[in-house]
């Protein structure tokens, strides 16, 4: 029988989903083993919480790359050996702040998640939730893509939705949607495990 999927995950910061997807694979929800988190920030708690969990955690310093021609690409060299070392899969961005290059896109074509706090393709880019309530919307949420070269744009694969209500702030809104990413991440890379993804140009087909 063939080993169970390992995934990769890259976070920058606090790591709530993160949190979601190791949750969901500790209760059984997400049939995939978690074989390495990275990040680009030293004091991320994304790391603790790998560490908490005895899942391989590793810190990856972009400052020696800052400034150098094809920096970028070099540090995702870096990344890219690490994520191979660990026999990665598929790999999830969880909150990470870097903007992929093709030697990541190129290796995980469609193998590389992301989640973004709107239904996109509205608000993509920084402050989702701010550009949400500065537009008046009703109704916000959370998208899960297939990481592609333009930034929050490539194939849908899960949203959800949530409401937005007067008197919300950035914060306020940001926490209703957060139970909903951390709702429809897991399921997500659970769908991918079981091979119901199918990418038709930039649309997602669930199988069922
Ligand atoms: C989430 O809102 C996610 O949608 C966005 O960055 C935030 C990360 O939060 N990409 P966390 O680090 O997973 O708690």
């Amino acid at each position: 029988m063939p080993g169970k999927l390992r995934i990769g995950v890259l976070a920058s910061g606090r790591g709530s989903n993160l949190q979601a997807i190791i949750d969901a694979q500790e209760a059984g929800m997400l049939r995939a083993d978690l074989a390495v988190v990275i990040s680009n920030k030293q004091d991320a708690q994304a790391l603790e919480r790998a560490r908490q969990h005895d899942i391989p955690d590793v810190f990856l310093d972009p400052k020696p790359f800052a400034g150098q021609p094809n920096g970028r690409q070099a540090y995702d060299e870096q990344v890219l050996a690490v994520l191979r070392k660990h026999e990665v899969g598929v790999v999830a961005l969880a909150g990470y702040m870097r903007i992929v290059t093709p030697v990541l896109l190129g290796a995980y074509r469609y193998q590389m998640m992301n989640i973004h706090p709107s239904l996109l393709p509205a608000f993509p880019g920084l402050d989702a939730q701010k550009q949400a309530l500065e537009w008046g919307v009703n109704v916000a949420g959370c998208t899960v893509h297939f990481v592609t070269e333009s930034v929050d744009e490539g194939p849908i694969i899960l949203q959800a939705a949530v409401p937005v209500q007067e008197d919300d702030t950035p914060e306020t809104l940001a926490a209703r949607i957060l139970v909903e990413e951390h709702r429809i991440y897991p399921r997500a890379l659970q769908l991918y495990v079981d091979g119901r993804l199918r990418i038709e140009g930039r649309r997602v087909r669930i199988i069922r």
